[in-house]
């Protein structure tokens, strides 16, 4: 049997949404940047620098060289390629036309937070994701240098999940913690997914709110505790993401169960538990990443969840999530957010158009 390519496969940049959130399943690598726009970038900096970045973004992710690329046979493998923009509320407050939506502004601060600057925030956001880690890497670099003019690099975040054709697609992602991570989550292509994910109104039309979160993972903490133990803090197997009250990853699980004595199967302070709200709209799309940094001091790790959420308002959908998890979940004995920021993603634009034209035209 031959063997199977697919460094050939591309994903449509032009259309309604910008792609890189409902592309399913998730490609196996994306890196996140975040740049802070120089001070004497104006609105028509922004529109400069939005159209170079769209030009070059879509001719990658078809497979096709940047206009000036340094590499072009690195080119040629876009591995589904996608690039995703989005922009944080000091490039809309420049673009000096529109409202921004309420929620565009950093999260409030919760109690288990240690944040960053280096981690947190900026003005735009670049995510590039793709099959390929080399894919990935030159992407970045080309649409770094388009930005050169206009702004400077705030922070880089690459995150992995497992190699394309390790596993069948479309299995459920696992952490470094080796959870099942995002089995309950909107389904792309989905009514729900829309109605969850997408803004209706306005020149957000299209568009949605990302909530990057880059979560410290403390696994050498983690080793302590015994398998009956991490089960019991998320409230679902380890083997294969079954809630304790089941035994296939997506049966629903059952909160009211008790066991023999009386307490509840899934625990009170389970991450499962706390992370469901009565509020059927409280619900976000994780689309998340793994990273594993280089170990510091005494560490045999350094390691941890690039959480990234997608949801139409996140002041109505994210934050009430958050607080109850900042009040409790007992994975907060093992986590610690460390970075964090929030970006408006515009929708996404025809042939011939560009990302933000919405905004800036
Ligand atoms: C490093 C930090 C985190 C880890 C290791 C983690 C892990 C998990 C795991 C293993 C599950 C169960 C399987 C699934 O449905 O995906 C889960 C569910 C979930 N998590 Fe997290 N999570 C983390 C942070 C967060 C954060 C920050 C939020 C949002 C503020 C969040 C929201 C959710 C939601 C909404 C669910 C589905 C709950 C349901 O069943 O309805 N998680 N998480």
């Amino acid at each position: 049997m031959g063997e199977a390519l697919h460094g050939t496969e591309t994903v449509d940049f032009h259309g309604t949404y910008q792609a890189g959130i409902a592309t399913a399943p998730p490609q196996a690598y994306a890196t996140l940047v975040a740049l802070d726009l120089h001070t004497q970038t104006d609105r028509d900096g922004l529109r400069r620098m939005m159209q170079l970045l769209t030009d070059d973004a879509a001719r990658l992710t078809q497979g096709v060289a940047a206009l000036a690329d340094s590499e072009p046979e690195l080119a040629l493998v876009p591995s589904r390629l996608t690039v995703t923009f989005g922009f944080g509320p000091e490039l809309v407050r420049r673009a000096a036309t529109v409202d921004a939506p309420s929620w565009l502004r950093p999260l409030p601060a919760f109690g288990i937070d240690r944040l960053q600057d280096a981690w947190s925030d900026g003005d735009l956001l670049i995510q590039v994701a793709a099959d390929d880690r080399m894919t990935v890497a030159h992407t970045v670099r080309m649409l770094l240098k388009d930005t050169r003019s206009f702004a400077r690099l705030r922070w880089t975040q690459p995150g992995f999940r497992r190699a394309r054709g390790s596993q069948a697609s479309g299995t459920t992602m696992r952490n470094l913690f080796g959870q099942v991570d995002g089995t309950v989550n909107p389904a792309p292509g989905t009514a729900d997914f829309d109605e969850l994910v997408w803004i209706r109104d306005g020149w957000l039309a299209g568009g949605t709110g990302v909530v990057v979160r880059r979560i410290a993972m403390n696994l050498d903490k983690w080793d302590e505790l015994d398998r009956s133990g991490r089960e019991q803090s998320v409230g679902r197997y380890l083997s294969n993401g079954a809630p304790l009250t089941g035994a296939q990853e997506h049966d629903e699980p059952d909160f009211e169960a008790t066991t023999a004595i009386g307490f509840p199967v899934i625990p009170e302070f389970s991450h499962v538990r706390r992370a469901r709200s009565e509020d059927t709209r409280q619900r976000i799309f994780r689309r998340a990443y793994n990273y594993d940094d280089a170990p510091v001091g005494e560490q045999i790790s350094s390691s941890g969840l690039l959480f990234v959420s997608y949801q139409a308002d996140v002041d109505a959908q994210f934050v009430p999530l958050q607080q109850r998890l900042d009040e409790l979940d007992l994975l907060n004995e093992w986590t610690t957010p460390i970075g964090s920021a929030v970006f408006a993603i515009p929708p996404g634009c025809a042939e011939g158009g560009f990302i933000g034209e919405t905004l800036l035209t």
